[in-house]
């Protein structure tokens, strides 16, 4: 009886742990899937022109990604050991084999937005913005990002 118990208990913990580091790394692609938002949707498609001009959510996309971004390092300070079922892009393994060099891909990041800040006028220069910061973050997925589909 208490053996059985016992196992039940150790199942159970083991179910949990399963569940908690799926948890982990959907949050880490939350984190990921909130800044492509304001940079790949609206930044992106008010530099292409496919949105009207609209100064004031192309300020909260800038404001969004100043304080998503140093918050990179932290999301992704436990290794899930395993991707979001269905996923498109996953982590590689690599981030948690040189997690200082990973964490060294962010500050050019948080530079680039800063450089950009208050300088979208309209859609010319909102495409330099969307440039200079979408290189910093391709610099990071180009080592630390898998595309799986
Ligand atoms: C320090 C490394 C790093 C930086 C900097 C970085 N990313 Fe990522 N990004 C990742 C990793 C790792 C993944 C894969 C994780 C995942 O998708 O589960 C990812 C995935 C993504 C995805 C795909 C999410 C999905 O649907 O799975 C988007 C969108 C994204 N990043 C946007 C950005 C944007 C925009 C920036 C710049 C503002 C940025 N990232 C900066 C590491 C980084």
């Amino acid at each position: 009886m208490r053996r059985t118990v016992i196992a039940v208990g150790a199942l159970l913990c083991g179910a949990g742990a399963v569940v908690a580091q799926q948890d982990v790394a959907v949050r880490q692609q939350n984190q990921m899937k909130e800044q492509g938002k304001h940079l790949y949707v609206t930044i992106l498609k008010t530099a292409k022109g496919e949105i009207p001009y609209d100064q004031a959510a192309v300020d909260a996309a800038i404001a969004g990604l100043e304080v998503a971004v140093p918050k990179i390092p932290t999301v992704f300070a436990t290794n899930p050991k395993q991707d979001v079922p269905n996923a498109t892009f996953a982590s590689s393994q690599k981030i948690w084999q040189s997690k200082a060099d990973f964490d060294a891909k962010v500050p050019p990041v948080i530079k680039a937005i800063a450089d950009v800040k208050g300088k979208i006028k309209d859609a010319a220069s909102a495409k330099v913005a969307f440039d200079t910061v979408s290189a910093k973050c391709v610099d990071c997925h180009e080592t630390y990002r898998v595309k799986l589909k």
